[in-house]
Order: structure tokens, then C-alpha cells, then sequence
């Protein structure tokens, strides 16, 4: 655990947080009453999950007088951040130049990616992953892991150890791509569910078949991953679909008869609720309809499409159709861990195609749009009773510029916009999993 007290053991008996309160009920794209802001707020928790959460002054009369009141007060308390792409295998090549996607996967993507076949490194990069997932204030990710089973149990266990609610997959890809990395149709299968049964629902854990791109699968393999789909219809499915200009040409040419690439996933019966699609960047009006119906869902990357100049995702013919959004850094090809700094660049990516994203719907996204999306509503993403504690400490001061620029703010709106557009990891104060302190930021120095 990064630069948390070692003390930090799970608290026995109810335990109460003092703090501006922000969680969401709904879309604010969509509804008017979306969320509940509690300016002096108290959040209760015990036994890791949520009890109440509402005023200050209404809720400290109901209190047992035994209950710690930890003060954050001056600080905003929210769900912890939902990352809903993100590959672990590829932390140690964030920041690697590529012209674009397809150059970039071959020189850097799939050389990393063979190193995770040794257990050892595979469990030294997990342990750093999520150490640097909950300093910057992420509670449950979507991950890929690589074509390795071995990769898949390092993640979870380090995962485990820490009662985090996660979600992860082997890579399945049985063609095009190195001798070394490959699978073959049969076996992506049998390791896939060798892997379900080990983890799925084991304590907070749960599994995603992870065909890694149309590309990079058979017939056969995209034939066996949808029938495990279905023979496990309470899994997740993710993968990448219509990212960049070159891959949509490629996928074309290797499924002729697709209307469109989504639609080759839909013929393998991949879009159902609990599958999310990375990018989609380059996807028509009928895909969009296809993946609203069938309850799928879509993982927007901004810092990784304009790292890789893969395109900007449409915001304005997405919310037409209302298809499930949620955000993701999809790092190594994004730039940061930071759920942050990726509203900082969704909001850019938005505006240049005409969208105004206002900050309330992207902490929206970051948080309950996330679990939704991953029909984890309930469990994760706002502070209903009964949901699972895992939760964030947001610092405005936390730097000298944000100090001073959210120190001018008017509005929720403003403070969240300023904390979206200047914010990153240092604005995470601290991050609580099923009410365990699990990450404490060292106080910066005062000058
Ligand atoms: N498409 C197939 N594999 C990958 C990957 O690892 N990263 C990104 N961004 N796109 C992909
Ligand atoms: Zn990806």
C-alpha cells in the first residue's frame, strides 16, 4: 500500500466521515434531480458498507456517541473513480510514441506484454498498478490482462489482498500477432474458464472474457469466446472496436460479410449487458442503436485517442441514442492514471465535436456511469445504503494554483470543473476500499 499508515487494519464498529459529500442517483445528461450534494456532509459505513449519508446537523443526532467522527471537513468526499479500460501489463511502457495504433502495438505493446508469462514480474507490475490506481483515487477498474494465465491470477491476487472490487480477463488472440503471445482457440478457451471458475465472484473479484480485438481472433476463437459468453452470462466481455482508421480497414478485410465492424462481435453474440467496448470512435448510427438495445456498453479513452490520433469520440450521436457511457485511461496508450486528468481531456475531445460536457456529468461518468455500465449499480458508484464503501477524499487545496482558483468558485458546477481541468493523483487525499483506508497522500511540503 503506497504511503498509507500501517495501522490502517479494517475498522470494527460504524465509523463516520465529516466532509462536503457529492454522489450521483442518475445521469445529469438525462434527468434533473442526478445528484445529492451535502455541503456539510456525514458519511456512515460499517462492516465496509454504506449505512447512510446525508447533512451533517441531521445525522449527528442519530449517531451513537461512540462512533469516530474522522473530520475532512474543507475536503469533498465521492465514490471511489471507476476506470472501465485499462491494460495492467502495459503500465511500464506508458508514454511510448508510436505514429498510431497498429505501429504501436507492434513495437512496444506486445514485446511488454511477453514478459508477463514469469509469475514473479507479473505480480511485481500488479502490486505497482494498483498501488498507483488508488493514489489517484481508483476503486474498480476493467482490466486486461495478457494472453498469460499467469498474468490473470498475479492481478487478482494482488486485488484480493486488498478487497478491492475488480474486474479482469486473460487476452485471448490466436492470429496476428508474435508466436509468443499466442493462443490457439481452443486453449484461449479452456484457460478462460479455468479462470472463471478460479475467480469469478471469488470475494470482490470478477472476470471479463477478453477477446483482445476482432484482428487478433479466428472464427473459431470469436466463435468459442461468444458460446463461454453465453454458457457464463453473469461475466463480463471487453474489447477494442472501431479505435483508428487502419484497424477499422483491417477488421473489414478479415470479416467481409460484416455490415460494420461492431457488427462482427454482434454476429459472435458478444454485445449483451456486462460487455464493454473500448473507443468507439468510428462507429455509424445503426451501431450505436445495436449496442443501446442489447444494454452494451462503451469505455471512452480520450487521453489515449489523442495520444495515439486515433480520432474524437461523438458524445452529441452517443447520448441520441443513449448508449451506456463511461470513462476509462485505457493507459498504456492513455497518458494517465488520473480519472482526473481523462475528464480533463474528455471535456477537450467533447468540445471540438461541438459538446459541452459539463463537469457534473463527468464525475457522473467517473463514477456511476461507470457502474452502471457495468450493471454494478447497488454495489459500486454512489453512496445509496447499502453499497459497498469504497470511497475518495478530494483535496481543492491541493496544490497551490488549485487552492487559489477553487478559492473563486461560486458554483458546484465551477469547483468540480476546476477540479476536473487542474486536478490529478495529488488531489486524492485519501481512498477508502469497503471502508478500509487503503491509500493516504503524504502531506506536501508547506513552503
Ligand atoms: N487494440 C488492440 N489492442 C489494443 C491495446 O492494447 N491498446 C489499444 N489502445 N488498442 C488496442
Ligand atoms: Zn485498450
Amino acid at each position: 500500500m503506497a504511503n498509507t499508515p500501517s495501522s490502517s487494519k479494517p475498522p470494527s464498529g460504524p465509523q463516520a466521515y465529516r466532509a462536503s459529500v457529492l454522489h450521483f442517483v442518475n445521469d445529469p445528461a438525462f434527468h434533473q434531480q442526478a445528484y445529492a450534494w451535502h455541503e456539510d456532509g456525514l458519511l456512515i459505513i460499517e462492516q465496509g458498507k454504506v449505512v447512510a449519508v446525508g447533512d451533517y446537523v441531521h445525522l449527528k443526532a442519530h449517531l451513537p456517541q461512540t462512533v469516530t467522527v474522522h473530520d475532512y471537513r474543507g475536503k469533498i468526499i465521492l465514490p471511489g473513480f471507476i476506470d472501465t479500460h485499462v491494460h495492467y501489463p502495459q503500465t511500464d511502457m506508458i508514454a511510448s510514441p508510436a505514429p498510431s495504433l497498429l505501429p504501436w502495438l507492434e513495437s512496444y505493446t506486445f514485446p511488454t506484454e511477453r514478459k508477463f508469462g514469469d509469475p514473479e514480474h507479473a505480480v511485481e507490475v500488479a502490486h505497482f498498478f494498483i498501488d498507483e490506481l488508488l493514489r489517484c483515487g481508483t476503486t474498480t477498474a476493467m482490466v486486461y490482462c495478457t494472453v498469460h494465465p499467469e498474468s490473470v491470477d498475479a492481478f487478482f491476487s494482488e486485488s484480493e489482498k486488498r478487497n478491492l472490487r475488480m474486474v479482469a480477463g486473460k487476452v485471448m488472440m490466436d492470429r496476428y500477432c508474435p508466436d509468443f503471445l499466442q493462443d490457439t482457440a481452443e486453449r484461449g478457451v479452456r484457460e478462460s474458464e479455468a479462470l472463471i471458475k478460479r475467480w469469478h465472484k471469488r470475494g470482490r473479484q470478477l472476470y471479463a472474457i477478453t477477446p483482445r480485438f476482432a484482428p487478433t481472433s479466428s472464427d473459431a476463437q470469436m466463435q468459442l469466446a461468444g458460446e463461454l459468453a453465453r454458457a457464463y452470462p453473469d461475466t463480463y466481455l471487453q474489447t477494442h472496436v472501431a479505435e483508428n482508421i487502419d484497424e477499422v480497414a483491417w477488421a473489414k478485410s478479415l470479416y467481409p460479410k460484416a455490415r460494420s465492424y461492431l457488427d462482427v462481435y454482434d454476429h459472435f453474440g458478444m454485445l449483451r449487458p456486462r460487455a464493454m467496448f473500448g473507443h468507439c470512435i468510428w462507429l455509424d448510427d445503426a451501431d450505436r442503436a445495436r449496442l443501446a438495445e442489447t444494454q452494451s456498453a462503451i469505455a471512452v479513452c480520450p487521453t489515449s485517442n489523442l495520444f495515439l490520433g486515433s480520432g474524437l469520440f461523438d458524445f452529441k450521436h452517443a447520448d441520441a441514442q443513449q448508449v451506456a457511457l463511461s470513462l476509462a485511461t485505457d493507459v498504456g496508450a492513455g497518458t494517465s492514471f488520473s480519472m482526473l486528468s481523462t475528464m480533463n481531456e474528455a471535456y477537450k475531445v467533447a468540445s471540438l465535436g461541438g459538446t459541452f460536457l459539463p463537469a457534473l456529468r463527468m464525475f457522473y461518468l467517473a463514477t456511476l456511469g461507470g457502474a452502471r455500465s457495468m450493471q454494478l449499480e447497488g454495489t459500486v458508484g454512489n453512496f445509496i445504503a447499502g453499497t459497498e464503501a469504497d470511497f475518495i477524499v478530494l483535496d481543492p487545496t491541493a496544490t497551490p494554483l488549485l487552492a487559489r482558483r477553487t478559492a473563486m468558485t461560486n458554483s458546484l458546477e465551477e469547483l468540480l470543473f476546476t477540479l476536473a481541468l487542474l486536478g490529478d493523483d495529488r488531489t486524492v487525499a485519501a481512498t477508502y476500499a469497503a471502508g478500509r483506508l487503503v491509500h493516504q497522500r503524504q502531506d506536501r511540503l508547506q513552503t
